[in-house]
């Protein structure tokens, strides 16, 4: 006798992991599933939705009442591309969507909705302005900075000079003052030169220059404060500059642990992802390592200029961090991406797995 192949998967445990939002209604548009890519992707709780009217679940859905009645009505499917979805003064969602009508286990009419949220493909464009943008700023930045460099030597060593001259221990408070300062300046115009060398691209395992990082930042970590690794050990070696990935990911731990000042966790992980764009490439593999806290996020209003140089939210910060690390991921093709709220800030970098000249 044939025996049916078992299945190890329970439906609903892939449902769970679809990257589609799906959501089932029944005949009077009451709300019977809910999937965790529909949580997500419309701020809701599936607990509190079973048997309630669809538009007050999923008030995105509101204005679509007379389409999807139609469509229950009249056995119609049917797809939409880019849907704008508004909901009260909130942000536009973007999704393609399609509309299946179906019968439940009890052969009643039930509608099945698939939501393919675009924000993905939003991020990259918006991503392509901005590291676009950030280059040309940078381009001018560096510019200033070579500018400020000579004269601010010069003025060092007349301040140095001055200083061997004097013995009046009132005056020589003001060339310290002078050289104190001008040292202050020297290290923002170097952070605004950047790295002085191209990256030496070696092949090497991701986990490495992490826990390098891991094994600096432990060292002087508040007692109350947990670094947790999440590592997918099978990721294939990367061509990268060892130094460079260890500056890039120093810069990210050490705003996390800023962040969560006496208490809190951060987790470091790594997974391999497959087809993922990056300025416009297509790459097969690449390497997402995500630096995440539960710190108290980026402020809303900072989080659009997090990567601008100089902007910092803290008095002793040069706001140099993100800058110098999404440059460095930019030498090695990658991108960086941000998602704060308050109790989760994630950034995530993506290294392709190919190498490439440059
Ligand atoms: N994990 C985080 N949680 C909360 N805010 C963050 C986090 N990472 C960055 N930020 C915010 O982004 C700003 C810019 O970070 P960036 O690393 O560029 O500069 P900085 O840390 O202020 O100064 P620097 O790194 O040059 O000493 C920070 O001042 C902070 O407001
Ligand atoms: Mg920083």
């Amino acid at each position: 006798m044939r025996r049916e192949p078992q299945t190890r998967v329970r439906p609903d445990n892939i449902l769970d992991n679809l990257k589609t939002a799906v959501v089932c209604l029944d005949e009077q548009l009451c709300v019977t599933y809910l999937n965790t890519a529909s949580e997500i992707l419309f701020g809701v709780s599936a607990r509190h939705c079973f048997t309630e009217p669809f538009d007050r679940v999923l008030p995105y859905l509101a204005e679509h009442r007379w389409r999807l009645s139609a469509a229950i009505h009249e056995g119609a499917a049917y797809t939409e591309r880019e849907l704008h979805l508004r909901a009260g003064g909130g942000d536009p969602l973007t999704v393609d969507c399609t509309v299946t009508p179906f019968t439940d286990f009890n052969a009643r009419p039930a509608l099945l909705l698939e939501f393919l949220s675009l924000e993905r493909q939003l991020r990259i464009s918006r991503d392509d302005q901005m590291r676009i943008q950030n280059l040309a700023n940078r381009e001018m930045i560096r510019g200033l900075a070579h500018e400020i460099k000579n004269p601010l030597g010069g003025l060092r060593g007349a301040a140095q000079l001055l200083e061997r001259e004097i013995d009046d221990p009132h005056l020589i408070e003001y060339t310290t003052v002078i050289i104190r300062e001008a040292d202050r300046l020297q290290n923002l115009v170097d952070g605004l030169l950047g790295p002085r060398r191209p990256p030496n691209k070696q092949p090497m395992n991701i986990h490495e220059p992490l826990e390098h990082v891991r094994a600096l930042v432990s060292t002087d970590l508040p007692a109350g404060v947990t670094l947790v690794r999440d590592y997918d050990p099978s990721i294939p070696d990367i061509p990268a500059d060892r130094e460079q990935l260890i500056q890039i990911f120093f810069n990210l731990v050490g705003n996390a642990v800023t962040a969560l000042g006496a208490s809190g966790q951060i987790l470091l992980r790594t997974r391999a992802q497959r087809l993922f764009t990056i300025g416009g490439t297509q790459h097969r593999l690449v390497v997402r390592i995500d630096v995440i806290d539960n710190g108290p996020g980026i402020d809303r209003d900072l989080l659009p200029r997090i990567f601008h140089p100089m902007v910092s939210s803290r008095a002793e910060g040069s706001g140099m961090g993100l800058p110098i690390a999404q440059y460095l991921i930019h030498l090695h093709h990658g991108l960086i991406e941000c998602e704060s709220q308050p109790g989760q800030t994630m950034f995530s970098v993506f290294l392709p797995l190919e190498a490439r000249d440059g």
